[in-house]
């Protein structure tokens, strides 16, 4: 499957100098929320937009994208400003309502059950949250189909045994995550809002890609990539073994059929 994909217009934007402003931003995640995400966002904008393109031939203006796992809707400005109507779905009110930021629509819920009918969106997409889900794979079934067919589904998540997999308590998950949790406790006193087991997840890039290739008829798989890395690194994700070390993040990208 991966040695068969068609070029996209998004390689041309993973460049090394990408890849250092991404990596730069992260150490602000829980400092500078703000400035981490406004650089997060504006790469999720332009990655979906490409493959969106890719796809339809068009931009983004008048479709509806789904965002499973949005959190408090950084990413809201930004598909609005590319015209699309941007729907966060997020179990979690405190997470919705962490930066105060207000997005019309929002809706309360779960990725593992989408309260939205079969082909409601054109777009859906989940960023970074199906490591937080017990399970992804069944997180990812519903993203496909509540998307339409001929639709686009953008599936893209944190790699257990990458250098990100332990969130907070990381790199100590290499020890094993319970482990890594308790760690955590005792240095700081207090949980790690990624807890294993609870809210944190082993997930493998392995999986991701068994996944994609038992779509058959339901969908074609238009990429599976690392999402930071340069174009060039991108031959990582054909490596067993290696892609779990060192893609840090998966990116899956199907057209429903
Ligand atoms: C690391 S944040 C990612 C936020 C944003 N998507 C991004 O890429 O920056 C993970 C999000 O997944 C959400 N989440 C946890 N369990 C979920 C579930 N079952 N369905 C949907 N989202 C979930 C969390 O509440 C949190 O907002």
């Amino acid at each position: 499957m991966l040695r068969d994909l068609p070029p996209t217009v998004f390689a041309r934007r993973a460049t090394l100098r990408r890849s250092l402003r991404l990596l730069g931003s992260f150490r602000f995640e829980q400092t500078d929320p703000g400035l981490f995400y406004g650089g997060i966002a504006a790469d999720t904008l332009d990655l979906v937009a490409d493959f969106h393109r890719d796809l339809t031939g068009r931009d983004l203006s008048g479709t509806t994208v789904l965002d499973v796992g949005g959190g408090p809707g950084y990413f809201a400005d930004r598909f609005a400003e590319a015209g699309a109507r941007y729907i966060p779905v997020e179990p979690d009110p405190t997470e919705m309502h962490a930066a105060g930021l207000r997005v019309p629509g929002a809706v309360r819920g779960s990725g593992m059950a989408l309260p939205f009918r079969d082909g409601a969106v054109d777009i859906c997409l989940s960023s970074n949250v199906a490591e937080h889900v017990p399970r992804p794979w069944h997180m990812a079934e519903e993203m496909l189909r509540v998307t339409k067919p001929g639709g686009l589904m953008v599936f893209s998540y944190t790699v257990w045994l990458g250098p990100f997999g332990g969130h907070e308590t990381g790199p100590w998950h290499y020890l094993g995550g319970e482990y890594a949790a308790r760690r955590y406790r005792r240095r700081t006193g207090r949980e790690p809002k990624n807890r294993f087991g609870t809210s944190l997840f082993v997930v493998t890039a392995a999986a991701g890609l068994r996944w994609a290739e038992r779509l058959g008829s339901r969908g074609r798989v238009l990429a599976a990539f690392p999402r930071y890395h340069p174009r060039w690194a991108w031959w990582l994700v054909r490596v067993p073994g290696l892609r779990e070390l060192l893609v840090s993040n998966l990116v899956v990208v199907v057209a429903k059929r």
